[in-house]
C-alpha cells in the first residue's frame, strides 16, 4: 500500500465489469448497462422524512414518514414485471413514436443505455432515434420533495418532442389490494398557474383509536410539478392510457387526441403532464419534475414551486450528494481489497442510513415500521459518523417500551401502532445498544436521558429503562438457570418453541451474559450511585448464566441451540434436522461464555458444518418438513432464509467471532464468501453493491441465489466488524483497542476514524518479527504500553502505528 495515497478514494478502475454492469473507477456509482438483470436491481434514496426506491428500469415507490403506511405513488411488488408507479414517456411528436426514458413500461431497444445508482441520486442515460436524455432522480437532504431532472439532447436534425411525466395516486397504505375501494377517497386538482396536479385522500385505511376505524383524511397531500410550461394535463388513468392499456401507446400521445383533463373525486386518478419541447438541431434542453409533499395542498404546491426549476434541482441534489459525501467521510478504512473498501466505506453504510434507518423500505420489504432490536442495531451505524443520532435512536426505542420492561416487536411511525408479542431478546438490545453508544463516547451522561414508558407517562432515566429490561428478562429463567424462549429470540422463526414459558434459549443466555459484563462494568463506573451493590449483582447473574450454559447447552462438539416447553433440544447432534446453529457458537466466544477448548471446538464446528461459499449458513441440515413445535423457519422452503441459507446479519457475526478466536483463514474466507462484488450475477441474482438478506443454501436447488436486497441488518454490521475486528479497532471500556486479525494475505491496512474527539489516522502493518496476536501500537511516535488508547486531547490528530504478528 503505498503510504502516500489518501484514505477516500477507493479505487476499482481494475476490477473486471460485470455481465450487466460495472463499479465506476471511484466506487461510489454502479453502472448498470444492461437492464435485463435477474431481478431488479435497485437504490433507495431517502432523506429522514420522505424517499423513493428506483430500479433498474425506472420503477418503484415513493414515500413519506413510512413507506407502507404513507406511500404517494402506486406500488406493486412484482419483481418478476417490475412497472409501477412512475414513468417518464418521451413522445416524438413529428414520428408520432413514444418511448420512456427507463426501460420501464416501454422496453425501447436503446442505441445506448446506463443506469447509474450512486448515493443519494440514480441517473438514467438513453439514447434513442437521435435523443440522447439524462434523467436523475434524488430527494432533497431536508425537504419532503423527490425530484426528476432532465437534459434532452440531440444530435442530428431540429425535434419536435413532448415530454410526459407521470404517476399513479396512492397516497396511503401499499400496496393497494382494493383499488377500485380505495381509489373512491381520492382527490385530485390541476393548478394550471402551478403547472402541478395535486392530490390526496379522504380516507386513510388505518385502524385507529383515536378517529375510528378508517375515518380520516390521509394526512399528506403532494403535488406533481413540471418545471416547464405545461401543454395539457390529464388526471384519470384510462382517459390517459386508453382501455386495456398496450404501455407503448399510451392513447393521450398520438396526433390529433383531445386530452380529456379529467380530476376531481370521480375518476382514476394519475398525473400525466405533457410538457412541448423544441429542440434545435445539435441543441440541449432542461427542464424535470417534482413530487412535493406537505400537510396540505397549499403547503405541497408552495414547496413544488420552490424545486420545479432546473437550477433549484441541480441545487439540491448535489446538497444531497455532498452530504451523503460528509457523512461517508469520518470514517474510512483503505484494505488491499478495493470492493471490500467500497462496500465498508460506502454502500453499506449508506444502505444502512438510506434504506434501513430514513426509508425503512427495500424493494423486497416495505416496512415503514421501527423493529424493537433492528433499527436499534442499525443505529450503531452512526457511532462514528454523528453518534448523536445514534442516541437519538436509543431514546426513540426507550420510550417504546412499557413500564414492566417488555417492548413492542415493532412499532409504526405515523400510527403509533404497535406489536406486543412474547419475543423474548428485544428488550435487552436497548442494552446491548447503549453499551455500544458508551464504548464509543465514554459518554455516561446518556443514561439520564428521559424518556416515558408507553403505558406511564411519567419519564423515566435510560439506565432505568435498561434496568427494567434486565428485570423482565431475569424473571423468565428456567429452574435450571437458563432464559426462557417464548415467541422467539433473535431468531423470529422460532416461534413455537416456549410459548408455554418452558423452552430455554442457550443463545438467549450467552446473549444476556456477555451483556451483563458490560452493565457490571457501567455500575462500576456510575461508583454504584443509582444502586449499590448492582453491579457485584449482575457479575453474579452473568456466572450463573455461563454456569447453566456451560452445564445444560453443551453438545459435546458445539453448544446446542434451544429446548421446546417440552424440554427437548433443537441445534443438538441428536437431531436430524437442524442439528447445529451458527449463532450460540458465535456468541459463545463474543460473550466469553466458552472455556477456551470449547470455543476453538465450537468454531472448529462451524468450519466443518457451516461454512459455505457465500457465508456462514444459520443452521444445517435445513428443516424439510413445517415443525409446529418449533415455528415458522420450518416453513419456509429447505436452505431459504432462516431455514438453512446463508442469513447475512448473523453470517457478519460469525466474522467477528473467527477473528476473535484469531482465525484469520476463516475470516478471510467468510469475508470473500459474502462480498457480494465478486459473484456471478446470473447464479446471484442479486445487486452487487449492496449486502442481501439471505443467499440460497445447499438444500436449495438455486443454491447461491441473493435476495432480500437493501432491508437487511448485515448492512450496519459488515463495515463495523470489519473495522473493530478484522481490523480490529474496537472501542472497549478502557479505551480505543487494537487487535487485528488482517486475513493471511493482506500486508497491512489503513483506517481513518473519529476517536472522542481526536481523528485518528491507523496504519496497520504486518511484523514478522511479533508472534501470531501480537500488537505493538505507536501514538505520534511514543509507544504505547499496551494495545489501547485511553486518554485523548479533544481536536488532537493522532497518527496510530500498529504493528500485528
Ligand atoms: C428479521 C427480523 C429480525 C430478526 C431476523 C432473524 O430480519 O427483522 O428482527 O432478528 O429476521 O429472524
Amino acid at each position: 500500500m503505498d503510504p502516500e495515497r489518501r484514505l477516500p478514494g477507493t479505487d476499482l478502475a481494475g476490477l473486471p465489469p460485470g455481465r450487466y454492469g460495472h463499479f465506476a473507477a471511484d466506487g461510489c456509482e454502479y453502472v448498470i448497462t444492461n437492464p435485463r438483470t435477474p431481478r431488479p436491481w435497485a437504490n433507495v434514496i431517502a432523506n429522514p422524512r420522505a424517499g423513493l426506491a428506483v430500479s433498474q428500469t425506472g420503477s418503484g415507490f415513493s414515500w413519506i414518514d413510512n413507506s407502507q403506511l404513507a406511500v404517494l405513488v402506486r406500488w406493486g411488488q412484482d419483481l418478476a414485471e417490475d412497472r409501477s408507479g412512475r414513468f417518464l414517456f418521451l413522445w416524438d411528436r413529428d414520428a408520432d413514436e413514444v418511448w420512456s426514458l427507463a426501460p420501464s413500461p416501454c422496453w425501447p431497444r436503446y442505441d445506448r443505455f446506463a443506469c447509474r445508482h450512486g448515493l443519494g441520486y440514480t441517473t438514467f442515460e438513453t439514447t434513442y432515434r437521435g435523443v440522447r436524455a439524462t434523467w436523475t432522480l434524488s430527494v432533497d437532504a431536508e425537504e419532503t420533495v423527490e425530484l426528476w431532472r432532465l437534459r434532452l439532447e440531440a444530435s442530428g436534425r431540429a425535434r419536435r418532442l413532448a415530454i410526459v411525466g407521470y404517476v399513479e395516486w396512492n397516497l396511503g397504505v401499499a400496496p393497494a389490494p382494493r383499488r377500485e375501494f380505495q381509489k373512491l377517497f381520492l382527490e385530485t386538482r390541476y393548478d394550471e398557474a402551478a403547472r402541478a396536479v395535486v392530490a390526496g385522500s379522504h380516507m386513510w385505511d388505518l385502524p385507529s383509536r383515536r378517529w375510528g376505524h378508517w375515518n380520516r383524511d390521509f394526512p399528506f397531500w403532494s403535488a406533481f410539478a413540471a418545471a416547464q410550461p405545461v401543454d395539457a394535463a390529464e388526471g384519470d388513468k384510462g382517459a390517459f392510457l386508453g382501455r386495456y392499456i398496450d404501455w407503448r401507446r399510451p392513447r393521450s400521445l398520438a396526433r390529433g387526441e383531445e386530452w380529456a383533463g379529467l380530476f376531481g373525486r370521480h375518476h382514476d386518478p394519475v398525473a400525466a403532464l405533457c410538457c412541448g419541447v423544441e429542440l434545435p438541431s445539435g441543441g440541449a434542453w432542461d427542464g424535470g419534475f417534482v413530487l412535493a409533499t406537505a400537510g396540505d395542498a397549499l403547503g405541497a404546491l408552495a414547496l413544488a414551486s420552490r424545486f420545479a426549476h432546473p437550477a433549484a434541482m441541480d441545487v439540491a441534489t448535489a446538497g444531497a450528494v455532498e452530504r451523503w459525501r460528509s457523512w461517508l467521510a469520518t470514517h474510512r478504512i483503505e484494505t488491499p481489497e478495493p470492493p471490500l473498501d467500497a462496500l465498508a466505506n460506502d454502500w453499506l453504510r449508506y444502505q444502512a442510513i438510506s434504506a434501513r434507518l430514513f426509508g425503512r423500505a427495500g424493494y423486497y420489504q416495505q416496512s415503514g415500521a421501527y423493529g424493537f432490536r433492528d433499527q436499534l442495531q442499525d443505529s450503531q451505524v452512526w457511532l462514528t459518523v454523528d453518534p448523536q443520532r445514534c442516541r437519538e435512536q436509543i431514546g426513540l426505542h426507550a420510550a417504546h417500551q412499557f413500564a414492566d420492561g417488555s417492548v413492542y416487536h415493532w412499532w409504526h411511525p405515523l400510527s403509533e401502532a404497535g406489536h406486543v408479542t412474547r419475543m423474548t431478546d428485544d428488550l435487552l438490545w436497548l442494552a446491548f445498544v447503549t453499551a455500544s453508544y458508551l464504548k464509543e463516547t465514554g459518554d455516561l451522561s446518556i443514561l439520564d436521558d428521559p424518556a416515558p414508558f408507553l403505558d406511564d407517562a411519567k419519564p423515566a432515566s435510560l439506565l432505568d429503562h435498561v434496568e427494567r429490561a434486565f428485570e423482565k428478562s431475569f424473571a423468565r429463567t428456567s429452574e435450571r438457570g437458563l432464559p426462557y424462549i417464548g415467541g422467539g429470540d433473535w431468531n423470529d422463526g422460532l416461534s413455537a418453541m416456549g410459548l408455554e414459558e418452558r423452552g430455554e434459549s442457550v443463545w438467549l443466555a450467552q446473549f444476556l451474559a456477555g451483556l451483563l459484563a458490560d452493565w457490571a462494568e457501567v455500575h462500576k463506573r456510575l461508583g454504584d450511585r443509582d444502586r449499590p451493590g448492582r453491579g457485584a449483582e449482575l457479575l453474579a447473574r452473568r456466572h450463573a448464566l455461563i454456569a447453566a450454559v456451560n452445564e445444560h447447552g453443551w453438545d459435546g462438539s458445539w453448544y446446542r441451540r434451544a429446548t421446546r416447553d417440552d424440554r427437548s433440544w433443537i441445534g443438538s447432534a441428536s437431531n436430524t434436522e437442524g442439528r447445529i446453529y451458527l449463532n450460540p457458537q458465535v456468541w459463545a466466544i463474543l460473550a466469553d461464555v466458552a472455556p477456551p477448548r470449547r470455543a476453538s471446538q465450537c468454531l472448529a464446528a462451524v468450519r466443518e458444518h457451516l461454512v459455505t461459499p457465500a457465508g456462514a449458513l444459520l443452521l444445517a441440515p435445513a428443516y424439510s418438513e413445517p415443525d409446529e413445535t418449533i415455528g415458522y423457519i420450518t416453513r419456509y422452503a429447505p436452505g431459504l432464509r432462516e431455514n438453512g441459507g446463508v442469513y447475512t446479519h448473523a453470517a457478519t457475526w460469525a466474522i467477528a467471532a473467527a477473528a476473535k478466536q484469531k482465525d484469520a483463514e476463516l475470516v478471510a474466507t467468510l469475508l470473500a464468501a459474502m462480498d457480494p462484488t465478486n459473484k456471478d450475477s446470473d447464479r446471484y441474482w442479486a445487486e452487487p453493491y449492496v449486502l442481501p438478506g439471505n443467499v440460497d443454501g445447499p438444500a436449495s436447488p438455486l443454491e447461491g441465489r441473493a435476495g432480500w436486497t437493501w432491508y437487511t441488518g448485515s448492512a450496519a454490521w459488515l463495515p463495523r466488524i470489519v473495522s473493530e475486528w478484522v481490523l480490529g479497532v474496537r472501542p472497549t471500556w478502557e479505551g480505543l483497542r487494537f487487535d487485528p486479525c488482517l486475513p493471511p494475505h493482506w500486508p497491512g491496512a489503513r483506517m481513518r476514524r473519529p476517536w472522542r474527539g481526536a481523528s485518528l489516522e491507523i496504519e496497520i502493518a504486518r511484523d514478522s518479527a511479533l508472534a501470531g496476536g501480537e500488537v505493538a501500537v505507536e501514538a505520534n511516535g511514543v509507544a504505547l504500553a499496551g494495545d489501547t488508547l485511553a486518554e485523548v486531547d479533544t481536536g488532537a490528530e493522532l497518527r496510530i502505528h500498529v504493528r500485528c504478528g
